[in-house]
Protein backbone atom coordinates (compact mmCIF):
# COMPACT_ATOMS: atom_id res chain seq x y z
CA UNK A 1 0.00 0.00 0.00
CA UNK A 2 1.37 3.28 -1.32
CA UNK A 3 0.63 6.14 0.93
CA UNK A 4 1.04 8.81 -1.92
CA UNK A 5 -0.96 6.41 -4.95
CA UNK A 6 -3.59 8.63 -5.42
CA UNK A 7 -1.68 12.20 -3.99
CA UNK A 8 -4.22 15.11 -5.40
CA UNK A 9 -7.27 13.09 -6.64
CA UNK A 10 -10.52 13.79 -6.11
CA UNK A 11 -12.61 10.69 -4.93
CA UNK A 12 -16.50 10.46 -4.41
CA UNK A 13 -18.26 7.40 -2.26
CA UNK A 14 -21.34 6.92 -1.56
CA UNK A 15 -22.48 5.10 1.35
CA UNK A 16 -24.93 3.47 3.73
CA UNK A 17 -28.30 3.01 3.37
CA UNK A 18 -31.01 5.89 1.92
CA UNK A 19 -34.28 6.49 4.18
CA UNK A 20 -37.13 6.71 2.01
CA UNK A 21 -39.92 8.65 3.93
CA UNK A 22 -43.35 7.19 4.23
CA UNK A 23 -44.93 9.90 6.48
CA UNK A 24 -43.23 12.23 8.70
CA UNK A 25 -42.42 9.62 11.56
CA UNK A 26 -41.76 6.51 9.30
CA UNK A 27 -39.45 5.73 6.35
CA UNK A 28 -38.62 2.25 4.46
CA UNK A 29 -34.82 1.39 4.76
CA UNK A 30 -32.14 -1.47 4.79
CA UNK A 31 -29.96 -2.78 7.34
CA UNK A 32 -26.37 -1.50 5.74
CA UNK A 33 -24.14 -0.22 8.12
CA UNK A 34 -22.13 1.65 6.14
CA UNK A 35 -18.96 0.18 7.15
CA UNK A 36 -17.29 -0.76 3.53
CA UNK A 37 -17.80 2.67 2.55
CA UNK A 38 -16.19 4.18 5.15
CA UNK A 39 -13.35 1.25 4.75
CA UNK A 40 -12.63 2.89 1.60
CA UNK A 41 -12.65 6.55 2.47
CA UNK A 42 -10.47 5.98 5.25
CA UNK A 43 -8.37 4.08 2.76
CA UNK A 44 -8.51 6.58 -0.25
CA UNK A 45 -7.39 9.96 2.61
CA UNK A 46 -4.23 7.29 3.34
CA UNK A 47 -3.86 6.91 -0.16
CA UNK A 48 -3.39 10.80 -0.64
CA UNK A 49 -6.73 11.48 -2.18
CA UNK A 50 -9.27 14.47 -1.51
CA UNK A 51 -12.02 12.39 -0.32
CA UNK A 52 -15.87 13.41 -0.37
CA UNK A 53 -18.19 11.08 1.36
CA UNK A 54 -21.82 11.02 0.79
CA UNK A 55 -23.39 9.25 3.40
CA UNK A 56 -26.78 7.97 4.23
CA UNK A 57 -27.99 7.79 7.56
CA UNK A 58 -25.04 5.47 10.02
CA UNK A 59 -23.74 4.80 12.92
CA UNK A 60 -19.90 5.54 11.89
CA UNK A 61 -17.69 8.49 12.74
CA UNK A 62 -16.75 10.38 9.71
CA UNK A 63 -12.48 9.03 8.76
CA UNK A 64 -10.24 11.97 9.02
CA UNK A 65 -9.39 14.01 5.96
CA UNK A 66 -12.85 13.18 4.46
CA UNK A 67 -15.74 15.34 3.76
CA UNK A 68 -18.97 13.98 4.73
CA UNK A 69 -22.17 15.03 3.25
CA UNK A 70 -25.46 13.95 4.81
CA UNK A 71 -28.00 12.71 3.24
CA UNK A 72 -31.28 10.82 3.69
CA UNK A 73 -33.22 9.42 0.71
CA UNK A 74 -32.33 8.32 -2.32
CA UNK A 75 -32.88 11.26 -4.38
CA UNK A 76 -31.05 13.66 -1.97
CA UNK A 77 -27.96 11.22 -2.43
CA UNK A 78 -28.38 11.42 -5.96
CA UNK A 79 -28.83 15.29 -6.04
CA UNK A 80 -25.32 15.62 -4.27
CA UNK A 81 -23.65 12.62 -6.20
CA UNK A 82 -23.96 14.52 -9.23
CA UNK A 83 -23.39 17.62 -7.81
CA UNK A 84 -20.33 16.15 -6.13
CA UNK A 85 -19.01 14.39 -9.78
CA UNK A 86 -18.93 17.40 -11.53
CA UNK A 87 -14.85 18.04 -10.27
CA UNK A 88 -13.94 13.98 -9.44
CA UNK A 89 -11.06 11.48 -10.55
CA UNK A 90 -13.05 8.10 -8.88
CA UNK A 91 -16.92 7.82 -8.48
CA UNK A 92 -17.15 4.61 -6.14
CA UNK A 93 -20.54 3.71 -5.26
CA UNK A 94 -20.88 1.49 -1.87
CA UNK A 95 -24.98 3.08 -0.68
CA UNK A 96 -27.45 -0.02 -0.56
CA UNK A 97 -29.75 2.57 -2.14
CA UNK A 98 -33.49 1.94 -2.08
CA UNK A 99 -34.65 0.23 -5.40
CA UNK A 100 -38.44 1.98 -4.48
CA UNK A 101 -39.55 5.26 -2.49
CA UNK A 102 -43.29 5.94 -1.77
CA UNK A 103 -44.83 7.79 -4.56
CA UNK A 104 -45.79 10.09 -1.97
CA UNK A 105 -44.70 11.15 1.49
CA UNK A 106 -47.70 11.77 3.36
CA UNK A 107 -47.74 15.45 5.04
CA UNK A 108 -49.52 13.74 8.18
CA UNK A 109 -48.87 11.00 10.44
CA UNK A 110 -50.85 7.79 8.69
CA UNK A 111 -53.73 6.78 10.94
CA UNK A 112 -54.60 3.41 11.27
CA UNK A 113 -58.37 2.91 9.44
CA UNK A 114 -60.48 0.99 11.84
CA UNK A 115 -62.34 -0.80 8.93
CA UNK A 116 -59.67 -2.35 7.24
CA UNK A 117 -56.59 -4.93 8.02
CA UNK A 118 -54.69 -4.19 5.15
CA UNK A 119 -52.90 -1.01 3.69
CA UNK A 120 -51.26 -0.87 0.03
CA UNK A 121 -48.60 2.10 -0.21
CA UNK A 122 -47.80 2.89 -4.27
CA UNK A 123 -43.92 2.82 -4.84
CA UNK A 124 -41.97 4.83 -7.20
CA UNK A 125 -38.21 3.44 -8.33
CA UNK A 126 -35.83 5.26 -7.68
CA UNK A 127 -33.02 7.20 -9.86
CA UNK A 128 -29.64 4.61 -10.43
CA UNK A 129 -27.22 6.77 -9.04
CA UNK A 130 -24.51 4.94 -9.97
CA UNK A 131 -25.50 4.48 -14.36
CA UNK A 132 -26.44 8.33 -13.78
CA UNK A 133 -23.01 9.67 -12.69
CA UNK A 134 -21.45 6.62 -15.27
CA UNK A 135 -23.70 8.81 -18.31
CA UNK A 136 -22.80 11.75 -17.20
CA UNK A 137 -20.79 14.18 -19.35
CA UNK A 138 -17.53 14.61 -16.64
CA UNK A 139 -17.68 10.99 -16.17
CA UNK A 140 -15.08 9.67 -13.39
CA UNK A 141 -13.70 6.37 -13.16
CA UNK A 142 -16.52 4.55 -12.01
CA UNK A 143 -16.79 1.45 -9.72
CA UNK A 144 -19.34 -0.18 -8.25
CA UNK A 145 -20.62 -2.94 -6.12
CA UNK A 146 -22.46 -5.93 -5.95
CA UNK A 147 -23.86 -8.14 -3.59
CA UNK A 148 -25.22 -11.07 -4.85
CA UNK A 149 -26.62 -14.47 -3.68
CA UNK A 150 -25.92 -16.77 -6.67
CA UNK A 151 -24.43 -16.56 -10.05
CA UNK A 152 -22.10 -13.85 -8.44
CA UNK A 153 -19.78 -13.36 -11.52
CA UNK A 154 -22.23 -13.17 -13.69
CA UNK A 155 -24.45 -10.73 -12.54
CA UNK A 156 -21.32 -8.65 -11.65
CA UNK A 157 -20.42 -8.62 -15.41
CA UNK A 158 -23.97 -8.11 -16.17
CA UNK A 159 -23.83 -4.98 -13.97
CA UNK A 160 -20.51 -3.89 -15.39
CA UNK A 161 -21.94 -3.73 -18.60
CA UNK A 162 -25.41 -2.66 -18.11
CA UNK A 163 -24.01 0.60 -16.05
CA UNK A 164 -20.91 1.39 -17.86
CA UNK A 165 -18.95 0.78 -15.24
CA UNK A 166 -14.96 0.45 -15.16
CA UNK A 167 -15.23 -1.87 -12.37
CA UNK A 168 -17.83 -3.81 -10.08
CA UNK A 169 -15.91 -5.39 -6.98
CA UNK A 170 -18.53 -7.93 -6.39
CA UNK A 171 -19.63 -10.50 -3.03
CA UNK A 172 -21.72 -13.31 -2.13
CA UNK A 173 -23.79 -12.10 0.52
CA UNK A 174 -25.73 -15.40 1.53
CA UNK A 175 -22.50 -16.50 2.67
CA UNK A 176 -22.28 -16.18 6.58
CA UNK A 177 -19.85 -14.08 8.27
CA UNK A 178 -18.66 -11.42 5.21
CA UNK A 179 -20.93 -8.82 3.57
CA UNK A 180 -23.65 -6.93 4.78
CA UNK A 181 -23.31 -5.37 8.43
CA UNK A 182 -20.53 -7.84 8.87
CA UNK A 183 -16.86 -7.09 9.81
CA UNK A 184 -15.47 -9.15 7.20
CA UNK A 185 -15.70 -9.46 3.56
CA UNK A 186 -14.54 -11.67 0.79
CA UNK A 187 -14.69 -9.90 -2.55
CA UNK A 188 -14.33 -10.48 -6.80
CA UNK A 189 -13.30 -7.74 -8.57
CA UNK A 190 -14.95 -7.80 -12.38
CA UNK A 191 -13.62 -5.13 -15.32
CA UNK A 192 -13.52 -5.81 -18.78
CA UNK A 193 -10.34 -7.38 -19.12
CA UNK A 194 -11.20 -10.45 -16.52
CA UNK A 195 -11.77 -11.47 -12.98
CA UNK A 196 -9.68 -11.79 -9.91
CA UNK A 197 -10.93 -13.24 -6.19
CA UNK A 198 -9.91 -11.73 -3.04
CA UNK A 199 -9.51 -13.93 0.09
CA UNK A 200 -11.31 -12.94 2.93
CA UNK A 201 -10.03 -9.51 5.41
CA UNK A 202 -11.59 -7.14 7.50
CA UNK A 203 -13.25 -4.67 5.23
CA UNK A 204 -10.53 -2.08 6.57
CA UNK A 205 -7.69 -4.42 5.02
CA UNK A 206 -9.64 -5.34 2.42
CA UNK A 207 -10.16 -1.48 1.66
CA UNK A 208 -6.58 -1.03 0.94
CA UNK A 209 -6.63 -3.59 -1.21
CA UNK A 210 -9.24 -2.39 -3.24
CA UNK A 211 -7.78 1.25 -3.40
CA UNK A 212 -4.68 -0.38 -4.65
CA UNK A 213 -6.65 -2.42 -7.59
CA UNK A 214 -8.98 0.78 -8.02
CA UNK A 215 -5.60 2.85 -8.45
CA UNK A 216 -4.09 0.82 -10.73
CA UNK A 217 -6.93 0.59 -13.08
CA UNK A 218 -7.69 3.86 -12.57
CA UNK A 219 -3.86 5.23 -13.53
CA UNK A 220 -3.79 3.02 -16.96
CA UNK A 221 -7.43 4.16 -17.90
CA UNK A 222 -6.51 8.07 -17.62
O1 LIG B 1 -28.37 -2.61 -9.41
P1 LIG B 1 -27.77 -2.85 -8.07
O2 LIG B 1 -28.51 -2.16 -6.98
O3 LIG B 1 -27.52 -4.28 -7.72
O4 LIG B 1 -26.31 -2.19 -8.24
C1 LIG B 1 -25.50 -2.03 -7.16
C2 LIG B 1 -24.57 -0.87 -7.39
O5 LIG B 1 -25.26 0.27 -7.92
C3 LIG B 1 -23.95 -0.39 -6.10
O6 LIG B 1 -22.67 0.12 -6.42
C4 LIG B 1 -24.91 0.70 -5.65
O7 LIG B 1 -24.29 1.63 -4.78
C5 LIG B 1 -25.32 1.33 -6.97
N1 LIG B 1 -26.69 1.87 -7.00
C6 LIG B 1 -26.89 3.25 -7.08
N2 LIG B 1 -28.18 3.73 -7.16
C7 LIG B 1 -29.24 2.91 -7.14
C8 LIG B 1 -29.04 1.51 -7.04
C9 LIG B 1 -27.75 1.04 -6.96
O8 LIG B 1 -25.93 4.01 -7.10
N3 LIG B 1 -30.48 3.41 -7.20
Amino acid sequence: FQTGMLAGKRVVITAGPTREAIDPVRYISNHSSGKMGYALAQACAEAGAICTLISGPTQLNCPPHCQRIDVESAQQMHEAALKAVNDCDIFIATAAVADFRPLQAADQKIKKQADSDTMTLEMVKNPDILADVANSQQRPFCVGFAAETQDVERYARGKLERKNLNMVIANDVSQQGIGFNSDDNQVLIVDAKGSKALDKLSKAELARHLIREISERFQKAD
